[in-house]
């Protein structure tokens, strides 16, 4: 019984590193696109926003080279809307988000 118990840990803690391990930068960026845009913002390769006054983010790299997004996202993005919130960004948090918007383009 206790080897049985151990090696359910062990093959527990080998799935919780995996899944770690696997979760890349486009999908945490995808992540933070799904809890703070989508609700507006279509965040996938298809499809129409949510709020019909709101860019699909798709778009977005269409309109301006992502680098220009970088500099907002860091300052946060005040976007001349009162139904968009303002948001900041953590480095890390720009980085993911960005491999996740080029992930759209294609
Ligand atoms: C409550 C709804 C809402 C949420 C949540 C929201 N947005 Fe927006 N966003 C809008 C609307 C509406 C517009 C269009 C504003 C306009 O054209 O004046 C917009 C415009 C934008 C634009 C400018 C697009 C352009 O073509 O000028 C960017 C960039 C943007 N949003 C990024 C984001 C990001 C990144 C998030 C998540 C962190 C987010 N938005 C979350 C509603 C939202």
């Amino acid at each position: 019984m206790r080897a049985f118990l151990k090696l359910s840990i062990f093959i527990l803690a080998l799935c919780i590193a995996s899944s770690a391990a696997t979760a890349g930068p486009i999908e945490k960026g995808k992540n933070l696109a799904d809890q703070l845009c989508a609700r507006c913002h279509s965040i996938e390769k298809t499809g129409q926003s949510t709020n019909k006054e709101a860019p699909p983010f798709r778009t977005f790299s269409e309109k301006w080279p992502l680098e220009n997004l970088e500099e907002a996202l860091a300052e946060g993005i005040v976007v001349g809307h009162d139904e968009m919130p303002e948001f900041k960004f953590n480095p890390d948090q720009i980085t993911d988000f960005l491999a996740f918007l080029s992930s759209l383009k294609e």
